[in-house]
């Protein structure tokens, strides 16, 4: 994080902002609803990725401090043919912090088109509290038995592929650094979550034995992009004056799966006008 709003304005790779109107990658930044096709901006070689050239980490948001409760409602509306998406699409994030060490998000949406949604928020972790150290000791359990390989522009090939055994299988928990040498590039990598019902359930569990931390994830969505800071290069730097390497932390953005758009065997994510889109994650903060 940075101590004043310049950090953020000097764009830096989404740092704790809400990543919108579609998280993640949509192949060849394009799609189709019924025989419309849309164009969208291709600002990732020929992907979208994250909403395009400004997505929602780029927009100022509208901030409501609730008076009650340590919560804060962010609006933000975004307008049709918005980085080439159909509709107005209304929506709303609170974010509330709780007498249980939690961030809870609370997503919402509506639209006045069918449009795809997909929402979710792009924070960095190192649980060490200090970026000298790497993720790469941190230790993470992702309870999912498959995730979605890719190909060379990190577009879903659209298997979902057993994590059994494989650098993917972190069904126990596992040291990032242990098997991070057998994902070519590092991991940037949907998982697909091993659940029965949309309730909130634990997905992700991430702990540090330097500081004692634990991360908990909790989330309704299918979907866990764990992405270990790869393209982090030293270029940006803590408000102390430390550079931020490559793994010098790493990100557990809920979501549904990348493209899902132009894969249609992925769990949906297209919101129709008249439907309420509704999502929620939790970061919870434990010492071990
Ligand atoms: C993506 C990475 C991308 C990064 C940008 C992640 O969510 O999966 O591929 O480079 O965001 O910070």
């Amino acid at each position: 994080g940075f101590d004043s709003l310049s950090g953020y304005l000097a764009k830096p790779p989404y740092f704790g902002a809400i990543i919108g109107r579609y998280g993640n990658r949509i192949g060849n930044a394009t799609f189709k609803i019924d025989t419309a096709t849309y164009q969208l901006a291709a600002n990732d070689g020929k992907q979208h990725l994250h909403g395009g050239n400004k997505g929602y980490d780029k927009v100022v948001w509208d901030a409501q401090p609730s008076d009650s409760t340590a919560s804060l409602t962010l609006t933000y509306l975004s307008k049709d043919g918005e980085e080439g998406y159909p509709g107005n699409l209304s929506i709303t994030v609170v974010y509330t912090l709780t007498d249980d060490d939690e961030l809870l998000m609370e997503y919402s949406a509506e639209t006045d088109k069918t449009t795809p949604v997909n929402l979710t928020n792009h924070s960095y972790f190192n649980l060490t509290g200090d970026v000298a150290n790497t993720i790469l000791g941190h230790q993470l359990q992702v309870h999912a038995d498959k995730y979605t390989p890719v190909d060379a522009g990190l577009i879903p090939t659209g298997e979902l592929k057993a994590v059994k055994d494989g650098p993917f299988d972190f069904l126990q928990p596992h040291q990032i650094g242990e098997r991070i040498a057998q994902v070519p590039g590092g991991y940037d990598h949907n998982f697909v979550l091993s659940r029965t019902t949309s309730d909130l359930e634990l997905v992700a569990t991430l702990s540090d034995s330097i500081s004692g931390r634990k991360l908990e994830v909790y989330t309704t969505e299918p979907g866990l992009q764990f992405y270990s800071g790869n393209f982090l290069d030293g270029s940006i730097k803590t408000s102390s004056g430390q550079p931020i390497q490559q793994h010098a932390a790493l990100c557990l953005e809920t979501q549904h799966f990348p493209d899902s758009p132009n894969k249609p065997a992925f769990p949906s994510t297209l919101l129709k006008p008249g439907e309420k889109y509704h999502t929620v994650t939790k970061y919870k903060i434990t010492l071990q």
